[in-house]
């Protein structure tokens, strides 16, 4: 479960990107959280990974309470929570399989572990036929496929994913969209930032929408028109 309670997080210059936002998102729900540019989406996503950390508030995600969580606990929440961006951020130099084990190899997993574990993911992903490619050998949507692979190679509680469609075509999104829904159908919390009107009015989950900081929407799954 992840539970926020009064959380406000104001940048070092002063901009109050998240203003005293209380929600909870339960194991296993899908959420979308929507609203437009500078609303304050991917702040809220970072707190929950300790890219950023809270001004004031409490969070708890799973076990771990971000207000006061050490720096040696970091990895643990790492490997808590999967993220995936917009952008991919794959590794270049380094080849599909490796992307993925070097995920697992920075936790402490077993050799024989990661190379079952690389696999399973790869299928799920539908690319193990392109293990042995190079980042910039694969299309946009086949690299965000890789990064949903590593994301969960170390089966996390919690899936992020910031926009993840956001450089794709329409047939590619709901790819992606699919393979993230299988991943929620697993049993893993589904957190997705997302600007496409379609896919959230078309795939139905709850959906936070954020303005200026401030939760100003929370509808559950089927109760959100984009438009309305
Ligand atoms: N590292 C930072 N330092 C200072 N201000 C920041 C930083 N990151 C974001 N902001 C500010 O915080 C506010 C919220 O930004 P955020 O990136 O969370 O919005 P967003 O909803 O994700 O927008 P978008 O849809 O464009 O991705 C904006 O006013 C932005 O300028
Ligand atoms: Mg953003």
């Amino acid at each position: 479960m992840i539970e926020m309670r009064n959380v406000t997080k104001r940048y070092p210059n002063g901009i109050t990107a998240v203003n005293d936002v209380s929600v909870k998102i339960d194991s296993g729900e899908f959420v979308y959280i929507v609203g437009p540019s500078g609303a304050g989406k991917s702040t809220f996503i970072k707190m929950m990974y300790c890219d950023e950390r809270l001004t004031s508030g409490d969070l708890q995600v799973g076990k771990f309470n971000l207000r006061n969580i050490k720096q040696r606990d970091l990895p643990y929440l790492r490997r808590y929570v999967g993220v995936v961006f917009q952008d991919f951020k794959l590794l270049e130099k380094k080849t599909v399989y490796e992307n993925i084990a070097y995920a697992m190899e920075v936790v402490g997993r077993k050799p024989s572990a990661i190379r079952k574990r690389v696999l399973e993911v790869l299928d799920l992903v539908g690319l193990k036929h392109k293990i042995r490619m190079f980042p910039n050998e694969l299309s946009g949507g086949e690299q965000q496929r890789i990064a949903i692979a590593r994301a969960i190679a170390n089966t996390p509680g919690v899936l992020i994913a910031d926009e993840p469609t956001g450089n794709l075509d329409p047939d590619t999104s709901l790819e992606i969209m699919s393979i993230l829904e299988r991943i929620s159908a697993n049993g893993t919390t589904v957190i997705m930032a997302t600007h496409s009107r379609s896919i959230v009015n078309n795939i139905k989950h709850r959906v936070l929408a954020i303005e200026s900081g401030r939760i100003v929407r929370d509808e559950q799954e089927g109760e959100y028109g984009y438009n309305d």
